[in-house]
């Protein structure tokens, strides 16, 4: 946006509490705290809700709470007893700190939206990765947009619509959190082709390392894979560094500190379309016009 950041100080007490000060007049502004809560997590989440408690307490008119990465997102539903929803709680700690709108980038399942009695605005990074495939210069008939399992599918299918290409899906099925067994391909033949594997983020990297291992023993010439956010936790690096993938593309939603850089991946940046988001929100103009 070409503006500058506002002024703050966040430190930590020596019992490891969280202590923020604002550090300039906020009364009646229109305030973005753009935090992604990725790991470490729990310290992004808290950390959050202090700034937005900080501000609360010091009268702007709206607060809109910017998350580039939904942390806890996957914990969206309950899938057997006796479990929480943790999406739905972290939905209502925000709110019940003060948030008056949400901008988020591409959450793991869009019905998260509905967890939260504020607005929501949910951004795509779609723009960002289609840019990627066609800085390639492929033809469509030459690529396969490959669903790394069936929950991803509508999300290929909304790649396709700009791409092109024709769609297969990896059968996967995971065994715990940690680790997926995938056997099977579905729909388009990947022989000579090449093969874009699209997923929202990438974090053991089970997911897309066992689609891509999929791909090659199909027949597929190379394998390109595009995620929005780049989470990179436990061996992904390692396994990342030995699958049979040419380039990872992930976009800077979560920074990528020195020691998760390969040079087999490349962050794309998705400040531009963040900045627009709110530039919109700030000017009450469509922001679902972004995409249109
Ligand atoms: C699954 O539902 C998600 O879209 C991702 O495929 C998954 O969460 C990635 O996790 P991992 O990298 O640990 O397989």
């Amino acid at each position: 946006m070409g503006d500058t950041l506002g002024l703050m100080t966040v430190t930590s007490f020596p019992d490891t509490e969280i202590m923020v000060r604002i550090d300039e007049d906020v009364r009646g502004r229109d305030i973005f705290i753009v935090q992604p809560t990725c790991p470490p997590v729990n310290e992004n989440l808290v950390e959050l809700l202090v700034i937005m408690d900080a501000f609360k307490r010091a009268s702007p008119s709206r607060m809109t709470v910017v998350l580039p990465y939904y942390g806890y997102a996957r914990q969206d539903r309950k899938d057997v007893g006796r479990v929480p929803i943790t999406a739905k709680l972290v939905a209502n700690l925000l709110t019940s700190a003060g948030a008056d709108r949400i901008l988020a980038l591409d959450l793991h399942a869009a019905q998260i939206q509905g967890f939260f009695d504020i607005p929501v605005d949910h951004l795509h990074a779609g723009p960002v990765l289609n840019e990627y495939v066609r800085s390639l210069n492929l033809a469509p008939s030459d690529y396969v947009l490959l669903s790394p399992d069936e929950g991803s599918i509508k999300k290929t299918l909304t790649y396709q619509k700009k791409l092109g290409g024709s769609i297969a899906i990896v059968d996967k099925r995971r065994s715990s959190a940690t680790e997926t067994n995938q056997a099977n391909l579905i729909g388009a033949s990947l022989e000579g082709k090449t093969v874009f594997i699209f997923d929202d983020m990438i974090s053991t990297a089970g997911s897309v390392v066992g689609a891509a291992n999929v791909a090659k023993r199909n027949g597929a010439k190379e394998i390109y894979v595009l995620a929005t956010h780049g989470v990179l936790c436990g061996n992904a690096i390692e396994r990342l560094r030995d699958a049979p993938i040419k380039e990872i593309v992930v976009t800077d939603s979560i920074p990528l500190p020195p020691e998760k850089q390969l040079p087999k991946i490349r962050v794309q940046s998705v400040a531009a379309l963040l900045a627009e988001g709110i530039r919109r929100i700030h000017h009450d103009e469509s922001v679902s016009k972004l995409f249109s």
